[in-house]
Protein backbone atom coordinates (compact mmCIF):
# COMPACT_ATOMS: atom_id res chain seq x y z
CA UNK A 1 0.00 0.00 0.00
CA UNK A 2 1.57 3.07 -1.14
CA UNK A 3 -1.26 5.70 -0.58
CA UNK A 4 -0.89 6.65 3.16
CA UNK A 5 -3.06 8.20 5.51
CA UNK A 6 -2.33 12.54 6.95
CA UNK A 7 0.29 12.77 9.01
CA UNK A 8 -0.49 13.41 12.58
CA UNK A 9 -0.57 17.25 13.04
CA UNK A 10 -1.63 19.03 15.73
CA UNK A 11 -4.33 22.26 15.54
CA UNK A 12 -5.57 25.04 17.98
CA UNK A 13 -8.69 23.82 17.26
CA UNK A 14 -8.61 19.55 17.65
CA UNK A 15 -9.80 18.81 20.62
CA UNK A 16 -13.43 19.20 23.17
CA UNK A 17 -11.72 22.44 24.06
CA UNK A 18 -10.35 23.36 20.89
CA UNK A 19 -10.63 27.31 19.26
CA UNK A 20 -9.26 29.15 15.98
CA UNK A 21 -6.39 30.95 16.26
CA UNK A 22 -6.47 34.45 14.64
CA UNK A 23 -3.57 35.55 14.15
CA UNK A 24 -2.61 31.85 12.41
CA UNK A 25 -5.93 32.16 10.13
CA UNK A 26 -5.11 35.27 8.63
CA UNK A 27 -1.22 33.75 8.15
CA UNK A 28 -3.31 30.59 6.20
CA UNK A 29 -5.49 33.62 4.66
CA UNK A 30 -2.34 35.27 2.87
CA UNK A 31 -1.25 31.93 1.92
CA UNK A 32 -4.33 31.36 0.15
CA UNK A 33 -4.53 34.75 -1.07
CA UNK A 34 -0.79 34.64 -2.29
CA UNK A 35 -0.47 31.13 -3.90
CA UNK A 36 -3.92 29.31 -3.91
CA UNK A 37 -6.59 31.68 -5.43
CA UNK A 38 -4.41 31.68 -8.22
CA UNK A 39 -6.28 28.74 -9.30
CA UNK A 40 -8.55 27.65 -6.20
CA UNK A 41 -11.63 29.71 -5.51
CA UNK A 42 -13.96 29.75 -2.08
CA UNK A 43 -16.79 30.01 -3.73
CA UNK A 44 -18.73 29.61 0.06
CA UNK A 45 -16.79 31.97 1.40
CA UNK A 46 -17.48 35.59 0.96
CA UNK A 47 -14.67 38.52 1.70
CA UNK A 48 -17.30 39.98 4.24
CA UNK A 49 -16.51 36.68 6.16
CA UNK A 50 -13.10 38.00 6.60
CA UNK A 51 -13.99 40.09 9.17
CA UNK A 52 -14.50 36.76 11.54
CA UNK A 53 -10.48 36.61 11.30
CA UNK A 54 -10.13 40.01 12.73
CA UNK A 55 -10.03 42.21 9.88
CA UNK A 56 -11.17 45.70 9.81
CA UNK A 57 -14.18 47.06 7.40
CA UNK A 58 -11.59 48.68 5.43
CA UNK A 59 -9.52 46.11 4.94
CA UNK A 60 -11.81 43.11 3.97
CA UNK A 61 -13.07 46.23 0.81
CA UNK A 62 -9.35 46.54 -0.11
CA UNK A 63 -9.14 42.70 0.12
CA UNK A 64 -12.24 42.05 -2.39
CA UNK A 65 -11.05 45.10 -4.65
CA UNK A 66 -7.79 42.92 -5.21
CA UNK A 67 -10.23 40.08 -7.05
CA UNK A 68 -11.83 40.06 -10.12
CA UNK A 69 -15.11 38.80 -9.84
CA UNK A 70 -17.75 38.32 -12.97
CA UNK A 71 -20.48 40.29 -13.36
CA UNK A 72 -22.63 42.48 -15.94
CA UNK A 73 -21.33 45.86 -17.53
CA UNK A 74 -24.45 47.95 -16.63
CA UNK A 75 -24.03 49.74 -19.63
CA UNK A 76 -23.53 47.25 -22.49
CA UNK A 77 -25.11 44.49 -20.30
CA UNK A 78 -22.56 42.36 -21.59
CA UNK A 79 -20.62 40.07 -18.88
CA UNK A 80 -17.37 41.12 -17.90
CA UNK A 81 -14.94 41.42 -14.68
CA UNK A 82 -15.27 43.82 -11.68
CA UNK A 83 -13.31 44.20 -8.94
CA UNK A 84 -15.27 42.45 -5.92
CA UNK A 85 -17.24 43.87 -2.84
CA UNK A 86 -17.39 42.85 0.25
CA UNK A 87 -20.82 40.88 -0.63
CA UNK A 88 -19.24 38.94 -3.39
CA UNK A 89 -17.82 35.22 -3.07
CA UNK A 90 -14.18 34.38 -3.88
CA UNK A 91 -14.02 33.83 -7.23
CA UNK A 92 -12.35 31.08 -9.42
CA UNK A 93 -9.45 32.38 -11.67
CA UNK A 94 -10.40 30.88 -14.55
CA UNK A 95 -13.81 31.83 -16.96
CA UNK A 96 -14.84 28.19 -17.16
CA UNK A 97 -13.95 24.38 -16.55
CA UNK A 98 -12.04 24.61 -20.38
CA UNK A 99 -9.88 27.40 -19.00
CA UNK A 100 -9.31 25.66 -15.81
CA UNK A 101 -8.45 21.92 -17.58
CA UNK A 102 -6.50 23.95 -19.78
CA UNK A 103 -3.75 25.61 -17.47
CA UNK A 104 -3.74 22.71 -15.09
CA UNK A 105 -2.50 19.60 -17.69
CA UNK A 106 -6.26 18.63 -17.97
CA UNK A 107 -7.45 18.58 -14.16
CA UNK A 108 -9.68 21.04 -12.54
CA UNK A 109 -8.09 22.47 -9.40
CA UNK A 110 -11.26 21.91 -7.18
CA UNK A 111 -12.80 24.87 -5.29
CA UNK A 112 -11.43 24.60 -1.62
CA UNK A 113 -14.28 25.66 0.54
CA UNK A 114 -15.32 22.61 2.33
CA UNK A 115 -12.24 20.52 1.21
CA UNK A 116 -11.52 20.18 4.81
CA UNK A 117 -14.38 18.10 5.34
CA UNK A 118 -14.90 16.59 1.68
CA UNK A 119 -11.41 14.63 2.81
CA UNK A 120 -11.32 12.10 5.48
CA UNK A 121 -9.35 14.18 8.29
CA UNK A 122 -9.66 17.17 6.04
CA UNK A 123 -6.86 19.77 7.74
CA UNK A 124 -4.38 16.88 8.26
CA UNK A 125 -4.95 15.53 4.88
CA UNK A 126 -4.19 19.36 2.93
CA UNK A 127 -1.35 19.88 5.21
CA UNK A 128 0.11 16.67 4.76
CA UNK A 129 -0.41 16.88 0.68
CA UNK A 130 1.33 20.25 0.66
CA UNK A 131 4.41 18.97 2.51
CA UNK A 132 4.06 15.35 0.93
CA UNK A 133 5.48 15.67 -2.38
CA UNK A 134 8.58 13.51 -2.75
CA UNK A 135 10.77 11.03 -5.00
CA UNK A 136 8.25 8.03 -6.16
CA UNK A 137 10.02 5.48 -3.82
CA UNK A 138 11.96 2.61 -5.53
CA UNK A 139 9.82 -0.63 -4.29
CA UNK A 140 6.61 0.82 -5.85
CA UNK A 141 8.13 1.47 -9.29
CA UNK A 142 9.64 -2.30 -9.14
CA UNK A 143 5.97 -3.66 -8.17
CA UNK A 144 4.27 -1.68 -10.20
CA UNK A 145 7.03 -0.41 -12.77
CA UNK A 146 3.67 1.21 -14.67
CA UNK A 147 2.72 3.10 -11.75
CA UNK A 148 5.63 5.63 -13.10
CA UNK A 149 4.43 9.40 -13.03
CA UNK A 150 3.59 10.66 -15.97
CA UNK A 151 5.03 13.82 -17.06
CA UNK A 152 3.00 16.80 -16.05
CA UNK A 153 1.93 14.75 -12.83
CA UNK A 154 3.74 14.83 -9.53
CA UNK A 155 3.81 11.92 -6.77
CA UNK A 156 2.25 12.55 -3.18
CA UNK A 157 1.75 9.47 -1.30
CA UNK A 158 -1.05 11.42 0.73
CA UNK A 159 -3.16 12.23 -2.60
CA UNK A 160 -5.08 8.66 -3.25
CA UNK A 161 -4.14 8.73 -7.02
CA UNK A 162 -0.77 8.88 -5.98
CA UNK A 163 -0.20 11.05 -9.35
CA UNK A 164 -1.64 14.66 -9.03
CA UNK A 165 -2.02 17.45 -11.33
CA UNK A 166 -1.04 20.13 -8.51
CA UNK A 167 2.80 20.70 -9.26
CA UNK A 168 4.40 21.66 -5.26
CA UNK A 169 3.02 25.31 -4.94
CA UNK A 170 4.89 26.20 -1.80
CA UNK A 171 8.84 26.81 -1.14
CA UNK A 172 10.27 28.56 1.56
CA UNK A 173 10.40 31.90 1.97
CA UNK A 174 7.75 32.50 -1.22
CA UNK A 175 5.40 35.19 1.13
CA UNK A 176 6.48 37.40 3.56
CA UNK A 177 4.11 37.15 6.67
CA UNK A 178 2.80 40.57 7.65
CA UNK A 179 3.00 39.07 11.25
CA UNK A 180 6.90 38.09 11.03
CA UNK A 181 6.47 34.26 11.27
CA UNK A 182 9.12 32.63 9.14
CA UNK A 183 7.36 31.17 6.21
CA UNK A 184 9.08 27.22 5.90
CA UNK A 185 6.67 24.92 3.99
CA UNK A 186 5.60 23.41 6.63
CA UNK A 187 4.75 26.80 8.43
CA UNK A 188 2.45 27.95 5.53
CA UNK A 189 0.48 24.45 4.77
CA UNK A 190 0.02 24.47 8.41
CA UNK A 191 -1.79 27.56 8.68
CA UNK A 192 -3.35 27.08 5.20
CA UNK A 193 -4.89 24.47 6.24
CA UNK A 194 -6.21 25.80 9.43
CA UNK A 195 -7.82 28.84 7.35
CA UNK A 196 -9.39 26.35 5.31
CA UNK A 197 -10.90 24.46 7.90
CA UNK A 198 -12.39 27.85 9.12
CA UNK A 199 -13.73 28.15 5.78
CA UNK A 200 -15.54 25.15 5.55
CA UNK A 201 -16.77 25.19 9.16
CA UNK A 202 -16.75 28.76 10.93
CA UNK A 203 -18.75 27.63 13.79
CA UNK A 204 -16.41 25.42 14.71
CA UNK A 205 -15.78 26.73 18.22
CA UNK A 206 -19.67 27.73 18.53
CA UNK A 207 -20.45 23.76 18.12
CA UNK A 208 -17.45 22.94 20.69
CA UNK A 209 -18.92 25.10 23.40
CA UNK A 210 -22.19 24.32 22.92
CA UNK A 211 -21.73 20.83 23.85
CA UNK A 212 -20.49 21.68 27.54
CA UNK A 213 -23.79 22.89 29.06
CA UNK A 214 -26.11 20.06 26.57
CA UNK A 215 -24.06 17.53 28.41
CA UNK A 216 -24.43 19.82 31.89
CA UNK A 217 -28.45 19.27 31.56
CA UNK A 218 -28.42 15.72 30.35
CA UNK A 219 -26.44 15.06 33.49
CA UNK A 220 -28.83 17.46 35.79
CA UNK A 221 -32.02 15.32 33.88
CA UNK A 222 -30.39 11.85 34.94
CA UNK A 223 -29.50 13.12 38.36
CA UNK A 224 -33.51 14.62 38.45
CA UNK A 225 -34.75 11.10 37.14
CA UNK A 226 -33.00 8.79 39.49
CA UNK A 227 -34.26 11.17 42.61
CA UNK A 228 -37.61 10.83 41.53
CA UNK A 229 -37.37 7.23 41.09
CA UNK A 230 -36.16 6.91 44.28
CA UNK A 231 -38.76 9.05 45.04
CA UNK A 232 -41.79 7.13 43.80
CA UNK A 233 -40.75 4.23 44.72
CA UNK A 234 -39.64 4.77 48.56
CA UNK A 235 -42.79 3.23 50.21
CA UNK A 236 -43.00 0.04 48.33
CA UNK A 237 -41.23 -3.45 49.06
C1 LIG B 1 -5.78 20.05 -6.15
C2 LIG B 1 -4.83 22.70 -2.21
C3 LIG B 1 -2.34 25.85 -4.93
C4 LIG B 1 -3.80 23.51 -8.91
C5 LIG B 1 -5.70 20.49 -4.85
C6 LIG B 1 -6.27 19.81 -3.71
C7 LIG B 1 -6.00 20.55 -2.62
C8 LIG B 1 -5.26 21.70 -3.05
C9 LIG B 1 -6.39 20.26 -1.17
C10 LIG B 1 -7.19 18.65 -3.78
C11 LIG B 1 -6.72 17.30 -3.68
C12 LIG B 1 -7.93 16.40 -3.61
O1 LIG B 1 -8.77 16.38 -4.54
O2 LIG B 1 -8.05 15.70 -2.60
C13 LIG B 1 -4.08 23.78 -2.61
C14 LIG B 1 -3.56 24.78 -1.71
C15 LIG B 1 -2.82 25.64 -2.46
C16 LIG B 1 -2.93 25.21 -3.85
C17 LIG B 1 -3.83 24.83 -0.20
C18 LIG B 1 -2.00 26.81 -1.99
C19 LIG B 1 -1.11 26.65 -0.99
C20 LIG B 1 -2.56 25.52 -6.26
C21 LIG B 1 -2.07 26.26 -7.37
C22 LIG B 1 -2.49 25.58 -8.49
C23 LIG B 1 -3.22 24.42 -8.07
C24 LIG B 1 -1.28 27.56 -7.28
C25 LIG B 1 -2.25 25.92 -9.95
C26 LIG B 1 -1.06 26.40 -10.40
C27 LIG B 1 -4.45 22.35 -8.50
C28 LIG B 1 -4.96 21.35 -9.41
C29 LIG B 1 -5.54 20.34 -8.61
C30 LIG B 1 -5.36 20.76 -7.24
C31 LIG B 1 -4.91 21.38 -10.93
C32 LIG B 1 -6.21 19.05 -9.08
C33 LIG B 1 -5.18 17.95 -9.04
C34 LIG B 1 -5.67 16.62 -9.59
O3 LIG B 1 -6.87 16.32 -9.50
O4 LIG B 1 -4.80 15.86 -10.10
N1 LIG B 1 -5.09 21.64 -4.41
N2 LIG B 1 -3.69 24.08 -3.88
N3 LIG B 1 -3.25 24.41 -6.70
N4 LIG B 1 -4.70 21.97 -7.22
FE1 LIG B 1 -4.16 23.01 -5.57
Amino acid sequence: EFHVAPKNVHFSFDGPFGKFDNQQLQRGFQVYKEVCSACHALKHVAFRDLAALGYTEAEVKAIAAGFQVPGTDPNTGEETLRPGMATDYFPSPFANDVAARAANNNAIPPDLSLITKARHHGSAYVYSLLTGYQEQPAELLKEFPDAKTPAGLHYNPYFPNLNLAMAPPLAAGQIEYGDGTKASVDQMSKDVAAFLTWAAEPKLEKRKQTGWPVLGFLLFATILGYMSYRNIWADKK
